[in-house]
């Protein structure tokens, strides 16, 4: 398949994931952004986010969802803030979360490879969190964009579920959930029907979607070759998922997840 089948594909099961996602989040959501200065963000990123400084700081997010992590960026200083995201029922959801406090983060139904060239060299803070690099085909263009809209010397911020859990079915019970399934070096996506209903944990038939596993030598060269220099490197045990919360606290623990902070070279 092309990239732009596996990106069309995806774009109608998250389409169709949208409703679900709502009847279990946007209520309360609603209410939580209709509170100046709300926050969705976890500790750990929010503090990396800060020490970096985001007061007057230009920042996109890629694959930004209903948005909500956009919105606590900018409630915790960053702006003018731009979300995009290819499909266009959780940009709605975005706009609704945005209407309910007033923000002025604006957001943007696009596939990532075909961003418009007027937001090149636009934001010093590119944002990528959990559950972005997974829908990419190409994760070298991928970066590739990223670095395209952003400035010399701005950043690329990265917190994602580590790629080692891509090896595990954290759907299987018992010892069979933590013996390896798949190789960590696995080139072929993984292609499943079963809706992307995460937060109620139930499934649905519904269309087939992909996603693609990405080691991290993968994910950092792609992020070196794109332009950028890291600046920070970090692995956690904690799960930034839902679906790996098993995994955590073993004594011999598994990565969960990671963070990159690199910097675009001028
Ligand atoms: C798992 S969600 C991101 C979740 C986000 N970290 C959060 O917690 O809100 C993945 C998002 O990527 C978007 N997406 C997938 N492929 C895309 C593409 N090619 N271009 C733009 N957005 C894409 C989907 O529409 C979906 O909203």
């Amino acid at each position: 398949m092309k990239r732009q089948e596996y990106t069309e594909a995806n774009r109608k099961a998250w389409d169709e994931a949208a409703p679900y996602h709502a009847r279990q989040n946007q209520a309360a959501l609603l209410k939580s952004f209709a509170q100046p200065g709300y926050s969705c963000l976890d500790p750990i990123e929010t503090e990396v986010l800060l020490e970096l400084g985001l007061k007057g700081k230009a920042a996109a997010q890629l694959c930004c969802n209903n948005g909500r992590e956009l919105l606590s960026l900018e409630a915790l200083g960053a702006g003018p803030c731009a979300g995009f995201d290819i499909s266009e029922a959780f940009i709605a959801q975005a706009e609704e979360l945005k209407a309910a406090g007033g923000a002025s983060c604006s957001f943007h139904c696009t596939d990532i490879y075909e961003i418009g060239p007027e937001h090149a060299g636009a934001y010093d803070l590119i944002y990528v969190t959990i559950g972005a690099l997974c829908w990419m085909p190409d994760l070298a263009a991928f970066f590739d964009v990223a670095s395209l809209l952003c400035k010399p010397g701005g950043h690329l911020f990265l917190y994602d579920k580590h790629p080692i859990m891509d090896m595990f079915e954290p759907g299987y019970e018992g010892e069979a959930a933590f013996t390896p399934q798949h190789s960590y070096f696995r080139e072929t996506p993984f292609a499943e029907a079963d809706g992307l209903d995460y937060w109620s944990g139930k499934a649905y038939a519904g269309e087939t979607y992909y996603s693609f596993p990405h080691s991290l030598g993968t994910v950092l060269n792609a992020i070196i070759n794109a332009g950028f220099d890291l600046r920070r490197f970090n692995e956690y045990p904690h799960d930034i998922g839902m679906a790996w919360k098993k995994y955590e606290g073993r004594e011999a623990q598994f990565p969960l997840c990671y963070m990159v902070l690199a910097e675009r070279r001028g």
